[in-house]
């Protein structure tokens, strides 16, 4: 939807008014410092109950698995879910749609993608080395992505997911899930702004890499970094997958006074933060980080709460960045 003129202007000023007085800088640094202490305080409190299954994964992003790379496919994909009306307004009905989006995808299968290049010119093992396809998602959580993919990806072999996150509070809840099968999936700690902890498996060979809800969560100062570094990790042809909180979103302008960092930038009363992102700051990062923007949109809804009668305007921002350069065939 679009905002009018007076909702922007509306908008502009709650944020402008939030941001007025500033967090300590002592207490900033100990929100830095401490960020992973933080979450993991999260996940315990709330385990994995707090954010819902990402049931649009497939929908926003078919690029996750090899076949949805293909506009044919894509397509095919799509007008199969609409038709079985798991579609609605472009996206998946709140049921118990992912047996049958895997159901949908795995018609679509080639196998024709071998790929054991990396693992040829490094000469290491690794877990996930001997697939075809990595798929990394950063900032994993409890697994609200992690299991709607791997349930889909059982019907897809060759294809692997890596999984982390740095709060091991959240890393434990996945790996002592009965759905995880390591032969497909390697759940691990790591922080992504640490650049000097290495990551289980080379430069240059993921295919895919998912960053859902995870970058707002990093300090500004640290984003580009962050986005540089995992840009090193793609193959040729890699892109990274983005869904984030855009900037006016409900809930920047539901903090109150005494909750801001910086601009755009707020502290829960959890202790975990923030950042709201505009389109161009988002075509930025990515650019600089030497990718190629193929999306970059901005998702503005109304969504209609009937119990409470209240209608909140949610703003996020979707983008895939595509790393330029052909492989190389054996
Ligand atoms: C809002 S949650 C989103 C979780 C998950 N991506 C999802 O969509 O449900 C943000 C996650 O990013 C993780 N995170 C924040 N900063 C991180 C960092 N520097 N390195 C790794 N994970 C981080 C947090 O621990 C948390 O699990």
């Amino acid at each position: 939807m679009q905002w009018s003129q007076e909702e922007e202007e509306t908008a502009k000023g709650k944020a402008a008014e939030n941001s007025l007085i500033r967090v300590q800088p002592e207490l900033q640094a100990k929100y830095e410092r401490e960020a992973s202490r933080y979450w993991n305080e999260f996940y315990k409190i709330h385990k994995n109950h707090f954010f819902k299954d990402r049931k649009w994964l497939f929908v926003e992003f078919p690029e996750i698995i090899p076949e949805g790379k293909s506009d044919r496919c894509r397509k095919a994909i799509t007008e199969n879910l609409r038709c079985t009306g798991l579609l609605e307004d472009n996206h998946l009905c709140e049921d118990n749609s992912a047996p049958k989006v895997s159901s949908v995808l795995s018609a679509c299968y080639d196998n024709s993608a071998a790929d054991e290049q990396i693992v040829k010119s490094t000469g290491k093992q690794f877990p996930g080395g001997d697939s075809s396809y990595r798929i990394l998602e950063v900032g994993c959580g409890a697994g609200n992505s992690v299991f709607p993919i791997l349930e889909v990806i059982r019907h897809h072999p060759g294809v692997f997911l890596y999984c982390c996150d740095f709060a091991s509070e959240a890393v434990e809840l996945i790996k002592s899930h009965p759905l995880i099968d390591s032969s497909r999936c390697f759940a691990f700690v790591h922080d992504v702004c640490d650049d000097a902890s290495p990551y289980p498996f080379p430069d240059g060979s993921l295919d895919v890499i998912l960053l859902i809800f995870v970058l707002s969560s990093v300090h500004p100062d640290r984003i580009q970094g962050v986005v540089n570094g995992l840009a090193r990790l793609l193959k040729p042809g890699g892109m990274i997958l983005f869904r984030d909180y855009g900037r006016y979103d409900a809930s920047q302008l539901r903090f109150k006074k005494g909750r801001c960092l910086s601009e755009n930038f707020y502290v829960r009363g959890d202790g975990t933060r923030a950042y709201f992102f505009t389109k161009d700051e988002i075509h930025s990062i990515f650019s600089s980080a030497g990718l190629t923007e193929v999306q970059n949109l901005l998702d503005r809804r109304l969504q209609v709460n009937r119990k409470k009668k209240v209608k909140i305007h949610r703003v996020w921002i979707q983008g895939k960045f595509q790393k330029q350069g052909e492989l190389t065939q054996e």
